[in-house]
């Protein structure tokens, strides 16, 4: 009622950068607010209508990308791959599983961060916390740290440019079925985790030329030919989000058009604060973080304020607080959203409740703790008889050395030959395929 797309700056607006220059920030700001959308109405429609069947428990969200994109990254080669093993992924929980698998990535705008301390220590000097190519240059330099507004008009052309060769791909070829084999990266397809993906590929392979021998025309099939993938990042950064979000003329209603689903963090969740204050108002899917300090009361009123009117599909909790608490948690969690009557779609994040520093001052996660999570994720929703609804991971389509363990185990004493991430580690492709076939078991 009476919201606006700006009335957040009536608020306490938590973790914004120090903006040197507030006028010439309000001027980028004016200047975005006339671009084109990056996503549309009717598309974040269909995401949402997607979302309602996993609220059901007729699908599963996998939600996955970058910890924070790089504005380094951007060639056609480098989306290509991420896409890779968010695909594979998809296909090893489908085909396992049966189950239908909504595709999210953390891509195509995926630039701002929140950090737990202003400053951070690099090699015994304090550096402003870096908070995203959004804001600034990840270099270990203070001068280097200073926010800078004209970012926010990089972001906005990269995650345009990022969307163009998602939408390419997607829907020109590469990602049909009869593609399988070309997702499998080499230095992914000479381990156990990608002979087993070969494995499922033919077996796919098989099932299409059976299929076409029967006289079915698999040209016409456009779910075999095209797949579904949807944009996603944290609304953090609310300048940003407020110029992109613009009135359907046709609904009347308020859409962030700068990605088809937004998320709050676990550190700009208050109930008071501007953050749900701006995604209150919008009609995009929302998710909520949860972290171990959430109160049920606080989650109760999260639910009314973020989902009013109770639509499946608007609202996805993303629960990150480590095996151990979840399991203390998780179940008087789900008894209030049960109690409560919210219609929600659970998911894991089994990330953010991870991350240590290792010996060499690399901040790490072990994949067997990310598994732990998921699986005491899945335990205490089977319990209850609640839908786990879903993942949400950060990950690369590289071959990286930032998370510990996986079935080609990367140790302690490696985690710096490939250390490539400007934020959180990441699970690198084979890690990624590993975890999807141990969820695809939980989940058959
Ligand atoms: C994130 O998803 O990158 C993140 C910072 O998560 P959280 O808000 O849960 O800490
Ligand atoms: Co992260």
């Amino acid at each position: 009622m009476g919201w606006t797309p700006w009335d957040w700056k009536e608020l306490s607006v938590a973790q914004q950068p120090e903006w040197p220059d507030l006028n010439q920030l309000e001027l980028v700001e004016k200047e975005l607010s006339t671009y084109a959308p990056l996503v549309y109405p009717t598309e974040i429609d269909q995401l949402r209508d997607s979302l309602a069947l996993a609220t059901k428990g007729q699908a599963f969200l996998l939600q996955a990308g970058d910890c924070a994109e790089s504005f380094n990254d951007h060639s056609a080669q480098n989306v290509r791959d991420r896409l890779k093993v968010i695909l594979q992924m998809a296909v090893v929980l489908m085909y396992s599983s049966g189950v239908s698998v909504i595709k999210v990535g953390r891509m195509a705008g995926q630039y701002a961060k929140p950090r737990s301390s202003p400053t951070e220590d690099y090699l015994g000097i304090d550096l402003p916390s870096f908070r995203g190519h959004i804001v600034h240059s990840d270099e270990p330099y203070v001068q280097k740290r200073t926010p800078d507004p004209k970012r926010l008009i990089r972001a906005y052309q990269q995650s345009l440019s990022t969307i163009n060769i998602l939408k390419s791909l997607t829907t020109g070829g590469f990602a049909d079925l009869s593609q399988v084999h070309t997702w499998n990266q080499e230095f992914v397809a000479s381990s156990s985790e990608g002979e087993r993906y070969d494995a499922i590929a033919t077996e796919i392979t098989r099932a299409l030329n059976f299929m076409e021998a029967c006289g079915i025309n698999l040209d016409k099939e456009i779910a075999l030919r095209q797949v579904r993938f949807w944009t996603s990042h944290e609304a953090l950064l609310l300048g940003y989000e407020a110029a992109l979000t613009r009135m359907d003329p046709k609904s009347k209603k308020y859409y962030d058009l700068s990605a088809h689903m937004v998320w709050i963090g676990e550190r700009t969740r208050d109930l008071g604060g501007a953050h749900v204050r701006f995604a209150s108002g919008i009609s995009n899917p929302i998710g909520l973080k949860v972290g171990p300090k959430m109160t049920t009361e606080e989650l109760d009123d999260l639910c009314k304020v973020l989902n009013p009117d109770n639509i499946p599909g608007r609202l996805t909790l993303i629960t990150r607080m480590g095996a151990q608490t979840l399991k203390v948690r998780l179940p008087e969690l789900i008894e209030q959203v049960q109690h409560g009557g919210h219609k929600v779609l659970w998911a894991c994040d089994p990330m953010h409740g991870n991350t240590f520093t290792s010996s060499q001052g690399l901040k790490t996660r072990r994949f067997d703790d990310i598994l732990a999570e998921i699986k005491a994720f899945f335990e205490v929703h089977r319990e209850i008889g609640t839908w786990p609804g879903g993942i949400h991971v950060e990950l690369t389509g590289d071959d990286v050395t930032e998370c510990l363990g996986g079935s080609l185990e990367v140790f302690e004493s490696e985690l710096d030959t490939q250390y490539n991430t400007i934020c959180d580690p990441r699970l690198n492709a084979r890690q990624s395929l590993d975890l999807a076939y141990q969820v695809a078991e939980m989940l058959f």
